[in-house]
């Protein structure tokens, strides 16, 4: 039998991969990030000072490094060529360009053949933008999560300033329904729910209900 899949799909700040991460630790899952993926590109491109239209550069740079997690617990690292990028890669500055750079279609198919080929070693919840729709087709469940847009930024604000940093929840609404805009209106695997997904709306919901009605529906497939 194939390996049993969840994923995950929703725009920014929905909750994904807090959701994500606790099913697979319930369930013993393998949890993959693949927004740390695309992120963990940004990153090196702009160390690299890459011009971010330049799609033929980006896939170059993405054949030199390699990405890779590590857990404990409930705290996921991710490096870049055995560096630790976990918090530089949350930053604003990679958070702006993410969606520009993943819009090009090359940079996708090399992140999605490294998604798929991580999906056949075992069995995994992966959360993202076109997990449901184009990594995982055949996904055993299609979990599309959604929350309003004020709700999100709203969480976002808090985590923001709970790790002591100064934003402003004005400006982290804007840049929020701005990357949802740019993600759901790109031509390369635009974000949409795939049709045989379930739609969860968070935005009343604590991360518990969430997690609990995901491991229900999961369990009804399992
Ligand atoms: O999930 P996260 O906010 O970390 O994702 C960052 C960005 O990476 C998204 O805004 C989107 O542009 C891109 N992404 C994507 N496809 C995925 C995951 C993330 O295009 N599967």
């Amino acid at each position: 039998m194939e390996n049993f899949s969840i994923a995950i799909d929703g725009p920014a700040s929905a909750g994904k991969s807090t959701i994500a991460k606790k099913v697979a630790s319930h369930l013993g899952f393998i949890y993959l990030d693949t927004g740390a993926m695309y992120r963990s590109l940004t990153y090196a491109a702009l160390k690299a000072e890459l011009v971010l239209e330049d799609e033929a550069a980006l896939v170059s740079l993405l054949n030199t490094i390699e990405i890779t997690f590590s857990y404990e617990g409930d705290q996921q690292k991710v490096f870049v060529n055995g560096e630790d990028v976990t918090d530089r890669i949350r930053e604003k500055d990679v958070t702006q360009n993410v969606s520009l750079v993943s819009s090009h279609e090359k940079v996708r198919a090399e992140m999605v053949a490294r998604q798929q080929h991580i999906a056949e070693t075992g069995e995994i919840v992966m959360d993202g933008r076109d997990i449901g729709t184009v990594v995982l087709p055949a996904a055993d469940l299609k979990v599309f999560l959604i929350a309003s847009a004020e709700e999100r930024a709203l969480r976002r604000y808090k985590e923001s300033i709970d790790k002591g940093m100064s934003v402003s929840l004005e400006q982290l609404t804007k840049e929020l329904i701005e990357r949802d805009h740019y993600d759901s209106n790109r031509t390369a695997s635009p974000l949409k729910k795939a049709e045989d997904a379930v739609e969860l709306d968070s935005t009343h919901l604590t991360i518990e209900q969430v997690v609990e009605e995901v491991l229900r529906l999961a369990k009804e497939r399992l």
